[in-house]
């Protein structure tokens, strides 16, 4: 996926994208499975249904076919016997009742059965009814059949005059003599009595049977269906579902042979799909289930997405924020990088101005001295008392003035001059500064001591310079003390080098402590101590310079210590002449 294209998208879109691609994958076999499973299980399910109604409107059919056949049967056989005939050719009414009775009694769904004389009027019946006999029945429609044909004829169905929602058929069969019609025996059967059997044998809730005549009327039915009403059928065999009386019914026709009737088995189509239903709603659950949880691990890898989305802004945000800080430090260092050289270059100017303005001082200075000096050997009587002592003083002011120029050059060379960094053993440095000064002054007796040796880093020349410094200052202010002592040592201290001169002087308040590392400042007068006032500044400058500190603590007619630092040996870091 392109950056671009992602980042020009809105991101609700991409995390909506990417949850249905992930439902996708998630459900994708889930739901194909799901179908074809229940693809399969459906088709199985109508399969066996389908054959358990066909097996059913089969056997039924088979059933009332055998029936109707057996009675006709039965009717032929009676009505072809010996007895029959001789009962017949007496005319005797009671005979034949007789005859007939047996294919009656204790038969459900036979309802009479009788004997028309070849003009159609009754000559027996049984039940026997004396009223019936000479009844004409010519104008019946099995009357006609029988004569018509040689076998047993299947009239067409009338609602029994006895119970209306009954309907009757009637089988008729003609008896022959000679080929010459004898009488016409008949037999009334119930086909509702003939299907409340089988009722109870293919029982199924909701199950209808229904028995159709060649005129599509019902003549009989498990349910409470008008009689010989018409019923628009959809097919006299075969199976699907069509609407019987407006409602619809999963239908299974079969045809009965010798009565041209149609027996059909009708089921509700819901009770028939129950069970696929029932399939339905069990695979359905887990589908549906799985559909959610599916849905809810989209969701999470959208909203992960999202996520994924924003951290990436975030970061991209602050990469750019990195940047521009990145080019303002860039900006900066430029901006320190040229305010060094600056300075570096007023350094050099200050310096040059220093070193010119003390060489040109140096002219006038020697000027004074020397004309004062030649003034006191040849003018001095002319000068007198008062003459000679203004022009010491004359010379004591150039001299002093002499040595302030010599500390201020000394301390402008310190500013400028380049390091050279080393291992200073400063122990033996400090010592061979006391011996200078004791050789300086060979009349004070001064008890200087030092603690061991304390390897530093630095530039030997000016930490030798600041050492004489602060060990002159020590060797001057402890000069009315009996006996003086000086001391001289470090330490390492948080990981840095702690150096001390202690001596046990004259001291200083300490509510000055800070001003005399300033160039100029004293705390004693010229007349007491001689000096410049020069030395801790340039004591300062030299530790700066080395990247340490210091500082000095005192106590009035006590003594003074002073401290300062000096990085340890290998972090040592030249500041290169700056400042
Ligand atoms: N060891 C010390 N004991 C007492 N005072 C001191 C000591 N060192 C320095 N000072 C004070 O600090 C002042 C400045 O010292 P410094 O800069 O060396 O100048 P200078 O030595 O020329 O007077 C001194 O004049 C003195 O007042
Ligand atoms: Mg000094």
């Amino acid at each position: 996926m392109g950056r671009g294209v992602l980042e020009r998208v809105p991101r609700w879109l991409t995390a909506a994208a990417v949850g249905l691609v992930a439902c996708a994958l998630l459900m994708g076999p889930v739901v194909l499975f799901g179908a074809f499973t229940l693809r399969t299980s459906l088709e199985d399910l109508n399969a066996r249904s389908d054959r358990e109604r066909q097996g059913a409107a089969a056997l039924a059919a088979a059933l009332v076919g055998r029936t109707i056949f057996a009675h006709g049967e039965q009717l032929r056989v009676v009505s072809s016997g010996v007895d029959f005939h001789a009962a017949l050719a007496l005319r005797d009414s009671a005979r034949l009742s007789n005859l007939l009775a047996p294919m009656v009694t204790g038969v459900p769904d036979v309802a009479t059965a009788g004997v028309l004389d070849p003009a159609g009027k009754v000559m027996a019946r049984f039940p026997v009814d004396a009223t019936a006999v000479g009844l004409s029945l010519a104008d019946r429609d099995y009357y006609a059949g029988a004569m018509r044909s040689d076998g047993v004829f299947v009239g067409d169905a009338v609602t029994s005059r006895i119970d209306p929602t009954l309907s009757i058929v009637t089988l008729s069969y003609s008896v022959r003599e000679d080929n010459v019609v004898r009488a016409i025996a008949i037999l009334s059967v119930r086909p509702t009595t003939l299907i409340a059997d089988l009722e109870a044998a293919l029982d199924a809730p909701g199950r209808e049977l229904l028995l159709i005549d060649r005129r599509l009327a019902t003549i009989a039915s498990t349910t409470e269906r008008p009689m010989l009403s018409p019923v628009d059928v959809p097919a006299r065999a075969g199976q699907g579902v069509a609407p019987f009386d407006g409602a619809p019914r999963a239908f299974v026709g079969a045809a009965i042979g010798g009565a041209d009737w149609t027996l059909y088995v009708l089921d509700d189509p819901a009770r028939v799909y129950v069970a696929q239903r029932n399939l339905l709603t069990q695979l359905g659950l887990p589908l549906a289930a799985s559909i959610v949880v599916a849905g809810l691990l989209a969701a999470l890898l959208a909203s992960a997405w999202l996520l994924l989305m924003r951290g990436r802004e975030r970061l991209a945000a602050v990469n750019v924020q990195l940047r521009e800080l990145n080019g303002e430090v860039h900006g900066l260092n430029r901006t320190l990088a040229h305010n060094v050289s600056e300075l570096r270059a007023l350094n050099g100017e200050l310096s040059a101005f220093a070193y010119s303005v003390s060489h040109d001082l140096r002219a006038p200075l020697r000027a004074i001295d020397g004309f004062s000096q030649i003034l006191l050997e040849d003018k001095a009587p002319q000068l007198g008392e008062d003459g000679r002592q203004h022009l010491e003083r004359v010379r004591a002011a150039a001299t002093r003035m002499g040595l302030l120029i010599d500390d201020l050059l000394l301390l402008s060379r310190i500013t400028r001059d380049e390091m050279t960094m080393g291992n200073v053993d400063l122990t033996a440095v400090a010592r061979s500064v006391a011996e200078e000064l004791r050789s300086r002054d060979p009349r004070r007796s001064v008890e200087f001591e030092t603690n061991g040796a304390l390897p530093a880093k630095g530039d030997e020349r000016l930490l030798r310079v600041a050492l004489t410094n602060l060990l002159a200052n020590s060797w001057k202010f402890t000069r009315d003390r009996q006996p003086a002592r000086i001391s001289f040592g470090g330490a390492v201290r948080d990981g840095e080098a702690m150096f001390f001169v202690k001596d046990n002087g004259v001291g200083f308040d300490m509510r000055y402590a800070q001003k005399l590392f300033g160039a100029f400042q004293r705390l004693h007068s010229a007349s007491e101590f001689e000096g410049t006032g020069i030395g801790l500044a340039t004591v300062q400058r030299i530790v700066h310079r080395h990247g340490g500190r210091v500082w000095a603590e005192s106590e009035l007619d006590k003594g003074t210590t002073f401290y300062f630092t000096l990085p340890p040996a290998d972090a040592v870091r030249p500041e290169g002449g700056v400042g």
